[in-house]
């Protein structure tokens, strides 16, 4: 029966980022629980890596499951455009509540829209065409807009010809800030950008690679005082990824725009949201019919993912989970400084919750075979990783047991002996 859904799938499906000649076949999950995901013949495999990083509070959650239970018997969906309902009310409130220098929260369904969200309010608010400003190596999502953001990069090469201009600079990494900051102020002297958009402490695809985020906030503070947008891309980070709920915290100064998704539902439906401040809303307010913001979603601010995004947030709220995102900062650090100076590793990073390492190589690249050398032994050892090339990084469900993190370790620490 297994088998059975490798073939149904491998003659119907056209699976992500995936070479199907030379793929080997995808893992049919059927059923998971906490940080398990099990298939049809009962193999179990430790998500290490939180379900492409949208799993908060572990698989089937009941808490989140019976929201949206209940949810659906009373109003699956809505139309947002002259419609609304108490879930997507209720979740902007609290959202809001947490992020007081924002205003008005803009639904849609995906990190990517999230993103095109942002830039189109900017786009529309501003008026003139100019440039985007962002980090090489960025990833924002795979539409054209956020794929542009981003900049050239080996994700989008075959899109270059029909991506919109965007400058791109070194990020501010440690040890790198000045030039960093260098290329920040000639492309700001250029008098060409509109807006700045970077992932806040850590870029996410690109590497899992952690910059200053005192050159950062320097950043967003210059491009205040110059009038430019800021828009954080939080897609990854939020929801505690690197802690502290949003990772702009540590900022001391909040972007104009901030877009959440992935761990906003805690994992179980599609929604994002696209935070703006009261002025940038004001902006779009006129008696003119076409000021308003052109841009909506069919499920935008679904009820059924609202009301998981307001059970999630209820779990991410309780001390417990604060706790547990405690312990597993303080077990990545152990390991960290275990391995740092490992002759088979350039660097061992750890970021709150998340935890990166960076095999010597001689090309270091998405492309390395060390990717699917590495994803495959952990597989055998019952462990799903999805390494970046060389890159090996464990962003596992806030709920995962002491024991299953020294079973990633140990299987980690093999690799090393390689
Ligand atoms: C930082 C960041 N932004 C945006 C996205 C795009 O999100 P989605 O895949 O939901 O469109 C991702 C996805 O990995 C991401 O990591």
């Amino acid at each position: 029966m297994d088998k059975n859904w490798i073939l149904r799938d491998l003659a119907t499906i056209w699976h992500p980022f995936t070479q199907a000649l030379t793929a080997p076949p995808p893992i049919p999950i059927v059923r998971a629980k906490g940080a398990t995901l099990y298939s049809e013949t009962g193999e179990a495999y430790l998500d290490a890596i939180s379900s492409w990083w949208v799993n908060l509070h572990g698989h089937a959650h009941p808490v989140i499951a019976n929201a949206i239970a209940r949810q659906a018997e009373i109003l699956e969906h809505v139309l947002f455009g002259g419609c609304t309902h108490p879930q997507a009310i209720l979740y902007a409130e609290r959202l809001l509540a947490l992020l007081p220098e924002y205003s008005r929260v803009f639904y849609s369904d995906n990190g990517s829209t999230a993103i095109e969200t942002a830039l189109k309010m900017v786009f529309q608010a501003s008026g003139e065409a100019k440039t985007l400003l962002s980090f090489e190596g960025a990833y924002h999502g795979d539409t054209f807009g956020a794929m542009s953001a981003a900049g050239k990069t080996h994700f989008n090469r075959p899109f270059w010809p029909y991506l919109f201009e965007a400058v791109s600079i070194p990020p501010p990494f440690f040890g790198r800030e000045e030039e960093s900051w260098v290329a920040f102020e000639r492309a700001i002297r250029s008098g060409r950008i509109g807006a700045f958009i970077f992932e806040p402490l850590i870029q996410g695809a690109g590497g899992m690679r952690l910059h200053s985020d005192d050159l950062l906030a320097k950043m967003v503070r210059t491009c205040r005082e110059k009038g430019i947008f800021t828009i954080a891309d939080e897609v990854m980070t939020g929801f505690g990824r690197t802690g502290p709920l949003f990772a702009c915290s540590r900022l001391g100064i909040w972007p104009d725009l901030l877009c959440l998704s992935k761990g906003i539902t805690g994992g179980f439906l599609p929604l994002a949201a696209t935070l703006a401040k009261e002025e940038l809303f004001n902006a779009f307010i006129s008696p003119d019919p076409k000021r308003a913001f052109l841009h909506g979603h069919t499920y935008m601010g679904s009820p059924l993912g609202c009301a998981a995004a307001n059970a999630s947030l209820d779990l991410l709220l309780l001390p417990e989970c604060e706790e547990a995102r405690g312990k597993i900062e303080f077990s990545h650090r152990r390991v960290q400084k275990e391995w740092e100076g490992h002759p088979k590793l350039s660097r061992v990073d750890v970021l709150g919750t998340i935890l990166a390492l960076e095999y010597r190589v001689d090309a270091a690249s998405y492309y390395n075979p060390l990717k699917s050398r590495l994803s495959d032994f952990f597989l055998s050892r019952g462990i799903l990783l999805r390494p970046l090339g060389n890159v090996l990084y464990v962003l596992p469900p806030y709920c995962i047991q002491e024991e299953e993190l020294e079973k990633i370790y140990s299987a980690i620490s093999e690799t090393l002996e390689w």
